[in-house]
């Protein structure tokens, strides 16, 4: 067969797609240093650049990884637990003791997650920025993306439960002290034996709104604009 009589001569095969990798989120702020304060301190993420109106800031390799608007014109959102959007951005730490560590620091900072789940194929923690955004922070449990990716694909369990027991993240401290394995709490914890004192009933996050404008009506105007901050 000639060159020109062949399938591939005729129909040239489509070229693979070669997938860009996730780099950023870009979040709308009315308070730039808060939220540049919350996630410094929650997840070590840096300013690359810091100013009034904006930031870009970082905690890898990646010139930025969260980035901060203060566009004018911006207002406070109306049921931010229940607007259609972002519902939560998620770290991961390499090794449990690590994440594990991360908790007691934030505790002892007063940071505390909002609700703990053990999904099955990571365990996270959930925590809310000054906004009322999400911010997961967790650990791969079987520590390989596709070993993690073939449970949720393939297991009866996620098929059946996509959200997993809530945990109590105390209950790790002590268990991990108590000289359990990662493995071990993983397995416990999936198993719901260690619930919360309170269980959450519900997956959203906690609006921070109202009592900021509470104590701060300013905020319903909205961020000004340059001409009118100047007049
Ligand atoms: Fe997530």
């Amino acid at each position: 067969m000639t060159l020109e009589h062949s399938q591939y001569f005729r129909t040239p095969k489509p070229r693979p797609i070669q997938p860009p990798k996730l780099h950023h989120a870009t979040f709308m702020t009315m308070d730039v240093d808060a939220m540049v304060a919350w996630y410094e301190l929650a997840v070590g993420l840096q300013p690359v650049y810091y100013a009034a109106h904006a930031a870009w800031l970082t905690n890898d390799e990646a010139n930025h990884r969260i980035a901060l608007l203060r566009i004018p014109g911006t207002h406070p959102p109306i049921d931010k637990p229940h607007s259609a959007g972002l519902h939560h951005t998620a770290f991961e730490y390499p090794t449990f003791d690590q994440w594990l560590d991360n908790y007691v620091r934030l505790r002892d900072a007063d940071v505390r997650p909002v609700v703990c789940l053990d999904h099955g194929m990571t365990m996270s923690m959930y925590y809310a920025d000054p906004d009322g955004n999400g911010v997961e922070i967790q650990i791969d449990v079987f520590g390989d993306g596709g070993l993690s990716k073939e449970w949720m694909w393939a297991s009866q369990e996620f098929a059946e439960d996509q959200v997993g027991p809530q945990f109590d993240p105390e209950s790790l401290v002590v268990a991990r002290a108590a000289g359990l394995s990662p493995e071990e709490i993983h397995r416990r914890a999936y198993a719901g034996e260690y619930p919360p004192a309170q269980l959450r009933t519900v997956m959203t996050f906690d609006d921070p709104w109202p009592s900021r404008i509470a104590s701060d009506p300013s905020l319903l105007d909205g961020v000004g604009y340059p001409a009118t901050e100047e007049a």
